[in-house]
């Protein structure tokens, strides 16, 4: 089908189409993602930034920033306008009242979950680690000295959600100290309902575990039916969990390494803030102008970026069930599509998708080997282009 033929079933606008469709040449700016097949016949949809340039007001107040022509140390909290951004965006998008000084800037979400590890856990504890996950994620608590123990997730009616029989028994263990959760889940696209975040807060409560949610992906709602709930606006939570969240993957500015953790618990950010001494370094200038602008002064294009992403993942779900041998489960929320690619029968479906020339993430890397993860956050016309090689 062609992407004419698809867009007669969009009522989007037309300007819409146009901002998103651009395809925009990042060969020479050494992006991580196209650096990867570099020089091959492959379309690079692994690593999870879009293909979307950043919304104009970000694009100039970067601009505006540069021409001062000064880049001396900005400490983040006092940084205003960027920490009154935060709490607008949370108060408007999430419904969530945040207090100014329960913010803590950090250089990266990664980051972050490795100091909750460092912070909360002490060597030879262990720390609950959702899976399939983010590899680094995956990889925080041996980094940090500390035991992974995986909490499944399952199939049910049709979506992924926690194998929480598991979570229960893995949290009764005196050793475990942390739950390290990615909501919206990466790759598996669920976001935890109410009732399903209540569930994990009375497990991890009950058992004195703390929880470190990792948001990143709160701002990719395509499930209209369905509302992210930050783990600390969760009362039976907001003692005893910390929250990461960026604007990074929204509005394409991950590059700037700049996200934030919400904790409510002083003790819990004093023990954070501790951990980052002497080898985090504070989020830099840029992040913060860039955050600023995109809680402030985008949300049109936050909801034209919401609108495009929910038709590419109508069109990859409708691609995935014409192909025998690909399922693809419920995706709520992220621009990241978690393939089980077992029927092809192939032995390792990524080399098989490099063959036919898709560049999807590697599934063994998030923890199941038959899965590939395609990122949909591009032009529906490399979207099409990307199945039609696989059709081929
Ligand atoms: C779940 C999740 N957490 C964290 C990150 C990366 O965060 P950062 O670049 O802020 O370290 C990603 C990027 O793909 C992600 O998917």
């Amino acid at each position: 089908m062609s992407f004419l033929a698809f867009s007669q079933f969009s009522p989007m606008v037309k300007g819409q189409i146009m901002q998103f469709d651009e395809i925009i040449d990042r060969s020479s700016t050494h992006a991580y993602k196209w650096e990867k097949y570099k020089g091959k016949d492959i379309l690079p949809m692994w690593v999870a930034d879009t293909e979307f340039a950043s919304p104009l007001p970000i694009q100039q107040a970067l601009k505006a920033r540069c021409d001062h022509g000064l880049f001396g140390y900005t400490l983040p909290a006092q940084y205003e306008p960027a920490n009154k951004a935060v709490m607008r965006w949370l108060a408007d998008k999430h419904d969530w009242e945040i207090e100014q000084d329960w913010i803590v800037w950090t250089p990266g979400v990664v980051p972050a979950f490795n100091v909750a590890c460092k912070a909360y856990c002490r060597t030879g504890d262990t720390v609950l680690v959702q899976t399939p996950n983010y590899p680094p994620l995956r990889a925080a608590p041996a980094i940090n000295g500390l035991q992974r123990v995986e909490i499944d997730s399952v199939e049910v009616d049709g979506r992924w959600t926690l194998n929480f029989e598991q979570l229960e028994e893995a949290a009764a263990d005196p050793k475990c100290k942390l739950f390290i959760i990615c909501n919206p889940m990466n790759p598996v696209g669920s976001v935890l309902s109410q009732q399903e975040l209540e569930k994990v807060a009375e497990i991890c409560n009950r058992n004195n575990v703390k929880l470190c949610s990792d948001e990143i992906h709160c701002d990719l709602i395509l499930d209209q039916s369905k509302q992210h709930i930050p783990a600390g606006r969760e009362q039976s939570l907001r003692d005893s969990s910390i929250t990461l969240m960026a604007a990074s993957k929204t509005f394409n500015i991950a590059g700037l390494g700049t996200s934030f953790a919400i904790i409510p618990n002083r003790s819990l950010r004093t023990k954070f803030v501790s951990a980052t001494q002497g080898f985090v370094p504070w989020a830099n200038v840029m992040g913060l102008v860039a955050t600023e602008v995109a809680f402030t002064q985008c949300d049109e294009w936050h909801q034209n970026l919401l609108d495009y992403l929910r038709e590419n993942l109508a069109y990859v779900e409708q691609q995935v069930q014409s192909i025998e041998g690909l399922r693809l489960l419920k995706v709520d929320a992220t621009f990241l599509a978690w393939i089980d690619a077992s029927g092809l029968g192939v032995e390792d479906p990524q080399a098989y998708f490099e063959s036919k020339g898709v560049g999807p993430s590697p599934g063994v890397d998030f923890g199941d080997k038959r899965f590939v993860r395609i990122n949909f956050g591009c032009p529906r016309s490399q979207l099409i282009e990307a199945f039609t090689r696989l059709k081929a």
